[in-house]
């Protein structure tokens, strides 16, 4: 018997015969069991719902509750007792009845001895490899919770790398520019050139604006403070970005409409969140034009609202220099940026993060030298 069978040696003894009560318990407390006695079905399972014993062994024929009964309901109290069932000759019906409801073993009267500390060995051997099986489960299963840990601690520390590359790109092209305008403003204060200090603070200034806006980004970026969801109307932010944006493109020329929903239907959005995404595909939009080959061009761009399906859907096109492969595999995984001094590469990050947490998604199509699309869908729903 090994050390966990051990532990399961409390036995419960129904038997309406006291005779046979008596010689049992003697018996097989002596061989090391600790045996409780019940000298009929009723009492049996009283005692079994207090003393929980992990084996029964119960005479099939009794007054009252049979042993069959007994049987069944201690298989429905707790399924992993094993139940012995104890048979007069020629009881083979009720055998096959009680082997049907899952008795563990039977032995005939008279009750041989050996017979039975068998079917009790046997028993408690079944019962130590389920507990096995279940403490193996319970260890494999908090295994697999530990190693889907680990993946998302690794894949949190991923993404942090992956950020931490995209801001130390925007530094050192900072810290570049610093280099730069702090040369020519030391060539201008040597040589006595006021033409170069110029030039030298006027590089210093960009800097200073690039740093002031990265920190904003990054504040931004880093953002962790819950969203402000409110019903809106869809257009509204659009309606904002049209007018923050409506000076600068009279200025360069650029034809800027916007379509807006005609449903009434609300929206559950933060909309300055995405009053800043929309701010950022339009800045986009509009800068994508300072690289077009025919400066003639008609310059468009366009916001549209319209709701599809069971989504409100913002698209922002532009006729403007399209995206290039090598650019379009890394945008919205990557902090990039094709502006030089004027950008971060956060804009759309940022972006993606805010309409992730608006459970929606986007997605863009773009031609070199032709424009591109930006479409942001947001689930329509009616509380979050
Ligand atoms: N409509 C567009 N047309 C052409 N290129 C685009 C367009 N939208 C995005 N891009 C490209 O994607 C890059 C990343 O855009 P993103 O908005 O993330 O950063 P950014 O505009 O460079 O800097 P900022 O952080 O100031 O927004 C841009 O530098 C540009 O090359
Ligand atoms: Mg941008």
């Amino acid at each position: 018997m090994n050390s966990k069978a051990m532990e399961n040696n409390k036995i419960l003894l129904v038997d309406d015969e006291e005779g046979i009560r008596k010689v049992l318990k003697i018996t097989l407390e002596s061989s090391g069991y600790d045996v409780c006695l019940a000298s009929d079905g009723e009492t049996g399972l009283k005692i079994f719902i207090e003393k929980n014993p992990c084996i029964v062994i119960t005479d099939i024929k009794m007054p009252g509750i049979d042993g069959i009964e007994v049987l069944k309901r201690i298989k429905n109290l707790n399924p992993e007792t094993e139940v012995i069932m104890i048979t007069g000759h020629g009881d083979m019906n009720l055998v096959v009845k009680s082997l049907q409801h899952e008795a563990a073993d039977f032995i005939t009267k008279p009750i041989d001895i050996g017979d039975l500390e068998s079917a009790i060995k046997k028993a408690q051997e079944r019962i130590s490899i389920t507990q096995n099986i279940n403490s193996y489960m319970d260890d494999l299963e908090s295994l697999v919770k530990e190693k889907d840990k680990k993946i998302n601690e690794s894949e949190k520390l991923v993404t942090i790398g992956q950020t931490i590359a995209g801001m130390s790109h925007a530094i050192k092209n900072i810290a570049g520019g610093l280099k730069g305008s702090s040369f020519v403003l030391e060539q201008g204060i040597e040589l006595e050139n006021r033409e170069y200090l110029k030039q030298g603070w006027e590089m210093m200034k960009g800097n200073i604006n690039k740093i002031t806006k990265l920190s904003l980004d990054l504040l931004n970026y880093a953002k962790t403070t819950k969203l402000d969801f409110k019903l809106e109307n869809p257009n509204k932010p659009a309606r904002e970005v049209m007018q923050l944006m409506n000076h600068r493109a009279k200025e360069e020329n650029i034809i800027f409409k916007l379509l807006p929903c005609m449903e009434k239907r609300l929206v559950f959005m933060d909309c300055e969140a995405i009053h800043n995404c929309i701010l950022n595909f339009v800045v986009n939009a509009f800068d994508s034009f300072n690289k077009i080959a025919n400066p003639n061009q008609t310059k468009t761009v366009k916001i549209i609202v319209e709701r599809e399906n069971n989504n409100i859907v913002y698209k922002i096109q532009d006729n403007g220099c399209g995206i290039n492969d090598t650019i379009k595999k890394s945008i919205l995984k990557d902090f990039i940026t094709t502006k030089g001094m004027n950008g971060t590469g956060f804009g759309l990050m940022t972006t993606k993060k805010i309409i992730e947490e608006h459970d929606g998604e986007i997605s863009f199509k773009t031609e070199e030298g032709k424009g591109s699309l930006f479409v942001v869908k947001i689930p329509l729903r009616s509380k979050v």
